[in-house]
C-alpha cells in the first residue's frame, strides 16, 4: 500500500490503503490475541469519534489504532489515553507547530477567532474489553490531520498542511515519534502525566464539563495519575474521568 512506511517501532504494523475503520480492525485482531499491533491507514470510509461521532479520514491524515494488553485495572485504563495523547502531542510539536492538548485527549492549535480559542487537530478514541476488574485489550485509536487539505476538514479543525501553509509534513517521521513516543510513557505514568501537563491547554481554564448526568462548570486546576480533571466549582473540587469539555474563556 502506498502508506506502508517502513516504520521501526516496537510495533508489528498492518498496513492499508482504504479500510472502513482501523479501530475496528485492532478490535478484530485484539479479540484474535493481538498485542502490540498497529493498524495503519491511509483513508478510513467509516472512521468513529468520541460519543458516536463520524470521524472524517480522507488520504493524506495519520489514522491508526494500537492495541496494547496492560496489566492496569479498568480504572486506570485512561493512563493510556494519557500517554498517547502527551506522545501525539510531542510528536506534533517536532514538525514545528504549537499545539496543546485538550482534555481529555484532543490536540487543538490555538486560534483566537477560532469558536472555542483553537481548532481541532487531532483526536483519539480508546476502546477496551475486560472482565472482573481486569483489562483483557485496549484500542487506542489516534486521528491526526496531517497533510489533510483544509478543504476537507470538518468546521472547527485544522491540519498540519493548512498550519504549514500547504507544506506536508513526513507521515512516516511523524507515526515513527509517535509510537516511539507513545512505547515510552506507555509505561512511566508520572512522565506521561508530566508530558501532558506541559502541553494541557485544559489547566487553568474556565471549563464546562457535561456528563451524563449533569454540568460541572469552573476552573481546571489539575489532572489526577489516571488522566481525571480537577475542576474547582468555587465551592467544591469535582474529580471528573470522563465527559465533553469546553473551554469557556
Ligand atoms: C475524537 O476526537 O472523537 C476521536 C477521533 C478518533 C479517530 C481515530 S482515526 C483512527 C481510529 N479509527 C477510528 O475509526 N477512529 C480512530
Amino acid at each position: 500500500p502506498a502508506v506502508e512506511y517502513g516504520l521501526d517501532a516496537p510495533f508489528e504494523i498492518e498496513y492499508h490503503n482504504s479500510i472502513p475503520s482501523t479501530n475496528d480492525r485492532a478490535r478484530a485482531l485484539a479479540a484474535e490475541g493481538a498485542e502490540d499491533d498497529v493498524v495503519l491507514a491511509d483513508e478510513q470510509t467509516g472512521g468513529r469519534g468520541r460519543l458516536d461521532r463520524a470521524w472524517s479520514s480522507p488520504t493524506g491524515g495519520v489514522w491508526l489504532s494500537v492495541v496494547c494488553r496492560p496489566a492496569l485495572a479498568p480504572s486506570r485504563v485512561s493512563l493510556l489515553t494519557v500517554a498517547a495523547s502527551a506522545a501525539a502531542c510531542g510528536a506534533v510539536r517536532e514538525t514545528g507547530i504549537d499545539a496543546r492538548i485538550k482534555w481529555p485527549n484532543d490536540l487543538l492549535v490555538p486560534d483566537p477567532d477560532a469558536a472555542r480559542g483553537g481548532r481541532k487537530l487531532a483526536g483519539l478514541l480508546t476502546e477496551m474489553e475486560g472482565e472482573a476488574g481486569k483489562v483483557s485489550w485496549v484500542v487506542l485509536g489516534l486521528g491526526l490531520n496531517a497533510n489533510v487539505a483544509p478543504d476537507d476538514l470538518p468546521p472547527d479543525a485544522t491540519s498540519l498542511l493548512g498550519e504549514r501553509d500547504g507544506d506536508p509534513v513526513d507521515r512516516r517521521v511523524l507515526t515513527q515519534r509517535f509510537l516511539e513516543r507513545f512505547d515510552a510513557l506507555r509505561t512511566d505514568p508520572d512522565a506521561a502525566r508530566d508530558a501532558w501537563r506541559e502541553h494541557a491547554a485544559t489547566l487553568g481554564q474556565r471549563v464546562r464539563v457535561t456528563l451524563p448526568s449533569e454540568t460541572i462548570v469552573g476552573d481546571a486546576v489539575d489532572v489526577t495519575d489516571v488522566g481525571a480533571l480537577v475542576v474547582d466549582t468555587g465551592s467544591e473540587r469535582r474529580v471528573v474521568h470522563a465527559g465533553d469539555c469546553e473551554h469557556l474563556r
